[in-house]
């Protein structure tokens, strides 16, 4: 962790409601206050899926730059990619406050924001102001508490963004939004593939090229679900999937604010988002790309995540504890781990270790 960090940043951050912190980074970031790292320092973590090329396998997970914001800045950061969102069609407020705590002792974060979002309209702005458009930036689109129809709030999305988007993910994993996670079931999950796919075939025509789409699971998901899932994947023409969104479980925590309501993320959901990534890894065609979020905290974390399965990795809660020089530290790491094993190509891991990971049961 740097020492700028440990010494003053984080301490003044902590004296602060978590989501007035986060609040605060984003203004640092706007006001580029933030560590500057080349997205591609080796060659061997560059990595292609979705017929994307990204510099390195790491990317800013959702829900810190819900708006499309600081997009840039994350680059900037060493990031090889930044997801934005996610957003909701109309603007809403998310529940109320406070929705955001640390559970410090167990270095994790519980969240009930519940799609805080500014809507489409803002989102869009935002990304068109950005003064370099270059770099891989996805949209995470959710629904809003209120729809009627969950599925065309997706698709309302793909439309409204589909000339900004490097990349599109569906988010049905968020454990805010009331019925929200029910579009993981089988049915209703093929349908709402279908109808994006038809909405991702007209932006197609009218764009000259297809925008990948990635989907956003839960790892609160049993065996026989995440069957169905890995059977809509491959029925549908999602490129991708991340795995995964934050725990309602609570297992083995610590500290005060462990019985809060919300979704778990950070240290704690390591292990358990790594079996489900694992799980799908085994499930799903060894071509079909993963991205493995949850708990990432380390470069050790990041290359178990690449061994157990995922193509790309993704991060968030990680950057509260250890600050914005995680980005490269991870990133040295790897190199670290390509020099060790003699790697052309971090993606020469992938996967090594699914069936391992696979066999265990979360405690
Ligand atoms: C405060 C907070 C807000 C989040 N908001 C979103 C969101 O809007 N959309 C989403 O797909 N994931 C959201 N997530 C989940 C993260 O993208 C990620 O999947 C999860 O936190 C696990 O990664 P981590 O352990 O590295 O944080 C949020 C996480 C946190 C901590």
């Amino acid at each position: 962790m740097s020492r700028l960090y440990t010494f003053f940043g984080k301490p003044a951050l902590f004296s602060l409601d978590a989501e007035t912190a986060h609040g605060l980074s984003i203004m640092a970031l706007q006001l580029g206050l933030h560590p500057r790292i080349a997205a591609n320092p080796d060659p061997r973590l560059a990595v292609s899926i979705a017929g994307l090329e990204f510099p390195n396998p790491l990317g800013m997970a959702a829900g810190y730059d819900k708006n499309g914001e600081v997009p840039n800045a994350l680059l900037k950061m060493g990031f090889g990619h930044a997801e934005i969102g996610t957003v909701t069609p109309r603007p809403q407020p998310g529940n109320p406050k406070p929705r955001i705590f640390r559970l410090q002792s167990d270095q994790g974060v519980i969240n009930r924001l519940g799609f805080n979002s500014k809507g489409h309209e803002q989102a869009r702005a935002n990304l068109l102001s950005r003064t370099d458009k270059s770099g891989i930036v996805g949209i995470n689109l959710g629904a809003n508490k209120t729809s009627t129809d969950f599925a065309a709030d997706y698709v309302s999305g793909i439309h409204k963004f589909a000339d900004l988007a490097t990349y599109f993910t569906v988010n049905i994993s968020s454990p805010n939004t009331p019925g929200l996670r029910a579009l993981q079931k089988a049915d209703q999950l093929s349908d709402l593939l279908q109808q994006v796919g038809e909405a991702r075939k007209i932006e197609a025509a009218k764009q000259g090229r297809s925008i990948p789409l990635f989907l956003k699971i839960a790892p609160d998901l049993e065996d026989p679900e995440l069957d169905d899932i890995a059977e809509a994947l491959t029925k549908s023409d999602a490129e991708a999937l991340i795995v995964s969104n934050t725990t309602l479980a609570r297992d083995g925590l610590t500290s005060v604010n462990r019985d809060e309501v919300g979704g778990l993320s950070g240290k704690p959901l390591f292990e358990r988002s790594t079996v489900v990534l694992a799980k799908m890894r085994l499930r799903l065609p060894s071509d079909f790309p993963l991205i493995g979020v949850g708990g990432i905290h380390n470069a050790d974390t990041a290359f178990a995540k690449i061994e157990a399965g995922a193509s790309l990795i993704q991060l968030y809660s990680g950057l509260i504890y250890q600050g914005p020089e995680l980005p490269g530290a991870i990133l040295n790491g790897l190199r670290k781990r390509c020099d060790a094993e003699k790697l052309t190509s971090i993606s020469q891991v992938v996967g090594r270790s699914a069936q391992d990971w696979a066999k265990i049961k979360p405690s």
